[in-house]
């Protein structure tokens, strides 16, 4: 048996007003939930039992849970949900899971944050886990500005020296990798973490662990990695999901473009570079959609010119309308010629009037 954690308890705080109703891992992408992509690349490698950490809206993956046959018992992956009554935080939040784990004190057990899409070699990084006899391994991924991540230097060995949460000075940048959002930790590991407050594994079950002298491992993959906490982040995610460039075995053949069931789309719209259409959701005449992600339900009006941005479900943008890079909350309208560009976000059900908005405001 191969055991996991999926980390899905987080507000997503960064991904409002979508995230109101919804909790960011079960927004849509790629035409299902993002966990639903984490739960099978997580089968695909072995995993035959998950604990889903659950807070914010937890009912939301019950729910979702026990209607989907994705994920249902006859599936290979068997999935069972801790709910925490208040956020342990991602290490509080791990120990409270471990309560449903039946590994043994020895065993590893993956790790995963609920927000990040990755091509990472699962069980590369296990089988590294054991062979280096690490109490925890972390998987790292390289990027350009790493300002906003957390920094872990490693020696040649694989050994980690240190974690630096987001650092700001130049001085405070000392590598290129950061923690990916995926680790493996030996069980007993986990037992050790305070059961009964708040943690975070990162600034301190971690640094912690150094303190002591265990083993903390660090494993560059250069494949594809993506953490889909921001609104372009999360176009880019499912875009990359739909077009192949990114791994899942949700999606089967990719494609320039994804509709869902009963989508209408007018034979005169252009749909390009990734952009899903959710179900039931309406696309009108001369209407050109590019790299976007479209909820259930949601309508475009004719000749609306949409790009980069999330459309979300049942919202209605009417006709000659330009969005770009922006996101439009469920339920919203946008009365006809607005344009909305450069991150401005439409609260959930708000009303913008006809030919209110040209170029950036903040609803
Ligand atoms: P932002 O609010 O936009 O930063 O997003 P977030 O809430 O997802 O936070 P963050 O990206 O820092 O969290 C990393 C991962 O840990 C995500 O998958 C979260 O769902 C998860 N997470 C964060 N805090 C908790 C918690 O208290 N409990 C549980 N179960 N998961 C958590």
């Amino acid at each position: 048996m191969r055991e996991a954690i999926l980390l899905v308890g987080g507000q997503g705080t960064r991904l409002r007003p979508l995230t109101i109703n919804t909790p960011k891992p079960m927004l849509p992408v790629a035409g299902v939930p993002f966990t639903v992509h984490q739960i099978l690349r997580a089968r695909e490698a072995g995993v035959t039992r998950l604990v889903l950490a659950t807070s914010y809206k937890a009912d939301v993956f019950a729910s979702f849970l026990a209607d989907s046959a994705l994920v249902g018992p006859d599936s290979g992956i068997e999935v069972v949900i801790a709910t925490e009554e208040v956020p342990l935080g991602t290490g509080g939040a791990i120990r409270f899971a471990s309560a449903m784990l039946e590994s043994g004190p020895d065993e590893p057990v993956l790790v995963f944050n609920g927000d990040v899409l990755t091509g990472l070699d699962i069980d590369g990084l296990v089988n590294y886990h054991q062979d280096s006899q690490s109490d925890v391994t972390l998987y790292l991924t390289r990027v350009d500005d790493p300002r906003a991540y957390g920094l872990v230097p490693t020696n040649e060995a694989g050994e980690v020296l240190q974690f630096l949460e987001k650092p700001q000075t130049p001085e405070e940048i000392v590598t290129d990798q950061i923690n990916a959002g995926c680790y493996v930790f030996t069980r007993n590991v986990i037992d050790s973490i305070p059961a009964d407050r708040a943690v975070s594994v990162e600034r301190e079950t971690f640094p912690q662990l150094l303190e002591a002298n265990r083993r903390v491992s660090g494993v560059v993959d250069p494949g594809y990695w993506l953490d889909l906490g921001t609104p372009l982040a999360f176009v880019q995610g499912s875009v990359d999901l739909v077009r192949g460039f990114a791994p899942s075995p949700a999606v089967t053949t990719p494609s320039h473009y994804l509709a869902l069931l009963g989508a209408e789309i007018s034979r005169s719209a252009e749909l390009s570079n990734g952009t899903t259409i959710g179900a039931q959701a309406q696309v009108g005449a001369g209407a050109v959609i590019d790299g976007c992600v479209v909820f259930d339900g949601a309508v475009i009006g004719d000749r609306c010119r949409i790009r980069n941005s999330i459309i979300g479900a049942g919202a209605v943008i009417e006709n000659d309308c330009t969005v770009e890079g922006s996101v439009v909350g469920d339920g919203a309208r946008v009365g006809a010629h607005n344009e909305l560009r450069d991150g401005v976000r439409v609260w959930a059900n708000a009303v913008i009037p006809e030919l209110a908005i040209r170029f950036s405001a903040d609803q």
